[in-house]
């Protein structure tokens, strides 16, 4: 995998237009890296906002390896912290719910919406309750998500993305209802799910019947992506139908193509005028990604059938992503892939530009990892 590495990074300083080796997707040392130099130091979706609307609604999930309780807490501020006990580690909550606090199942700690101690049983004087808390990550919401770091230092994740939000704007995207969340685990990796879903090119060709009517290939046009995020808009053929509803800032044109995008480095979002569909991605191995995926809608007050009929859309779409990606996880195990040249810009030139994306995570993480002392080198040999 060293040698893939290093193979990329000299082809990206020679501008070569080139889909990865199949060693950065099957490789248990890259998977390392982009634990540690991706993921740890970027901004993790999580889920949407609304998805706890009330103060005490929470649901638990995961960042990387590390359990967490998703809360609003009682100012109505949402909360990111350890879902761990600091008795002896217990994992406190699970699955989604409303409290009023966080009891221990083991031996009944409790604590506050805000992760403070409240209460530790027969232990009077044993332990400060002041000074005991649940760890807080860092956390920001954009467009109605929730995203969390782990890095100690993160970049403002709301200035990276202002062009992407100027670019989207008339959607009202953090206006948006959460319809329902799902949670799958597919048996690819991370990236190749990422790249699917900003890749214009298969459209038309994985997608038939689903999509090639409403968002064909060929109408795909990149838009100008930077540091944190990549996208592009699908057109609307004059055949297809208009959509429903939206926002009424939203002009004519906009109302005829899905803007697609992904913030980087594993929330990939479509949004249109009547719905958005979103997939937040983690590594599981090199072969598995958990998805967290959700639908959300412009107008709150859909029918039942129409929800359902959102609902069986993008399980389809889903669907046929999953099947190709599975097939696709079994090509790149082979050791005779050596990656070929992308499409033009409107189609892969996102595919780029997540890769320039992760090219510039490991080289940061690798020039650190240099002045600290340890040299990156050694980890990739
Ligand atoms: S581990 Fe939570 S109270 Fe003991
Ligand atoms: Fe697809």
């Amino acid at each position: 995998m060293s040698s893939d590495l290093l193979d990329i990074l000299q082809a990206r300083c020679l501008g070569n237009n080139q889909s990865l080796p199949a060693g950065c997707y099957t490789g248990e040392d890259m998977l390392k890296l982009e634990h540690e130099h991706v993921f740890g130091n970027g901004w993790v979706c999580l889920g949407r906002s609304d998805e706890i609307p009330q103060v005490g609604d929470f649901f638990t999930t995961t960042i990387l390896d590390e359990p967490v309780l998703v809360v609003r807490d009682e100012s109505a501020q949402v909360r990111v912290m350890s879902n761990v006990c600091r008795h002896r580690g217990m994992r406190l909550a699970s699955g989604v719910g409303n409290t009023n606090r966080f009891r221990c199942p083991y031996h009944a700690w409790t604590y506050n919406l805000d992760g403070q101690l409240r209460n530790a049983p027969l232990m009077a004087g044993a332990v400060n309750k002041s000074e005991c808390r649940l760890p807080a990550l860092t956390t920001q919401c954009w467009g109605g998500f929730i995203f969390a770091t782990l890095a100690a230092d993160p970049l403002d994740l709301e200035a990276q993305l202002e062009p992407l939000q100027q670019e989207i704007q008339n959607y009202h995207l953090a206006e948006m209802h959460h319809l329902q969340t799902f949670e799958e685990v597919w048996n690819c990796n991370w990236k190749c799910l990422v790249e699917n879903f900003i890749d214009g090119y298969h459209l038309s060709v994985v997608h038939p019947k689903s999509l090639k009517p409403l968002t064909p290939t060929n109408l795909c046009r990149k838009f100008a992506g930077d540091r944190a995020y990549t996208g592009y808009n699908a057109h609307y053929p004059d055949s297809a139908p208009e959509r429903r509803g939206g926002h009424p800032d939203l002009t004519a044109k906009e109302r005829r193509q899905s803007r697609l995008f992904c913030i980087f480095p594993a929330l990939v979002v479509s949004v249109a005028a009547d719905a958005t569909a979103w997939l937040s991605l983690q590594p599981r191995g090199v072969d598995k990604v958990a998805v967290r995926w959700g639908l959300a809608t412009s107008d709150s007050d859909l029918s039942d059938a129409e929800k359902r009929a959102l609902i069986d859309k993008w399980q389809e779409i889903n669907a046929e992503d999953h099947a190709i990606l599975e097939q696709l996880q079994q090509g790149l195990n082979s050791s005779m892939f050596q990656g070929g040249a992308l499409a033009p810009a409107n189609f892969e030139g996102t595919v780029s530009e997540f890769h320039d994306y992760l090219i510039g995570c490991m080289q940061t993480g690798i020039s650190q990892k240099s002045e600290s002392g340890t040299t990156q080198a050694s980890a990739i040999q």
